[in-house]
C-alpha cells in the first residue's frame, strides 16, 4: 500500500490528503486507472454501516459521487473548460444528493422520536453552510483548487459524520424496526 501510495501521489495531485484522512476513518481506498490517470478512490466498507439499508445505500452513493468529483477535478488540466463543466455538474449533483439524504435521515428521526434529532440536524446545517460558502468561492473563481478543497471537506465530513454522529442512531432505529 505504501508503494502504491507513493506512485499515486506523483500522478494524482489530491491523493495525499485523501489517503491520510481515509486511513483515520478506516475507509478502504482503491487505486483506479481512469482516462489514463491513476486515481485514489474511497470505497464504502462494512465499517461504515449504520444498520439501515436505505441510509447505507445513500452513503455509498455519496462516496461514489465524491469520487466522481475527484475524477472531474483530475480531468480539468487535459480538458480545460469542458473539465470545469464536469466539475460543476458533479458538484451540483453532490449538493442535491446530500440534501436528499440529510432530509431523509431527519424525517426518519422525527417520525421515530429520535432524541438526538436537534443536534443531528445542527450538524447537517453546519455542513451545508460550509459547502455553500466553499461552492461560492469555486463558482466565483472557477479554480479547480477550490473544487478540490470542497471534495476534501466532503470526504472528511461524510466519513467522520457517519462514524461519530450517524452511528449513534443505529440502536434507536433497530429498536423501532427500521433496518
Ligand atoms: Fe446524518
Ligand atoms: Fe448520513
Amino acid at each position: 500500500m505504501r508503494e502504491d501510495f507513493r506512485v499515486c501521489s506523483r500522478v494524482c495531485r489530491f491523493a495525499l490528503p485523501v489517503m491520510r484522512r481515509s486511513r483515520r476513518a478506516a475507509v478502504r481506498v482503491e487505486n483506479t486507472l481512469a482516462k489514463g490517470k491513476l486515481l485514489m478512490l474511497l470505497m464504502w466498507t462494512e465499517n461504515l454501516s449504520v444498520g439501515v439499508k436505505t441510509f447505507d445505500d445513500d452513503h455509498k452513493r455519496l462516496i461514489r459521487m465524491i469520487n466522481e468529483l475527484h475524477g472531474a477535478i483530475e480531468d480539468v488540466d487535459a480538458q480545460g473548460k469542458i473539465g470545469e463543466e464536469e466539475i460543476e455538474i458533479a458538484l451540483h449533483r453532490l449538493e442535491n444528493y446530500f440534501t436528499t439524504h440529510c432530509l431523509r435521515e431527519e424525517e426518519t428521526m422525527a417520525k421515530t422520536g429520535y432524541p438526538g434529532l436537534v443536534e443531528h440536524k445542527q450538524e447537517h446545517q453546519m455542513f451545508f453552510a460550509t459547502v455553500t460558502e466553499m461552492a461560492q468561492h469555486f463558482r466565483g473563481s472557477r479554480d479547480p483548487k477550490h473544487a478540490s478543497e470542497i471534495m476534501q471537506f466532503m470526504y472528511d465530513w461524510l466519513t467522520d459524520h457517519i462514524f461519530v454522529i450517524d452511528r449513534k442512531y443505529t440502536m434507536h432505529m433497530k429498536a423501532k424496526g427500521i433496518t
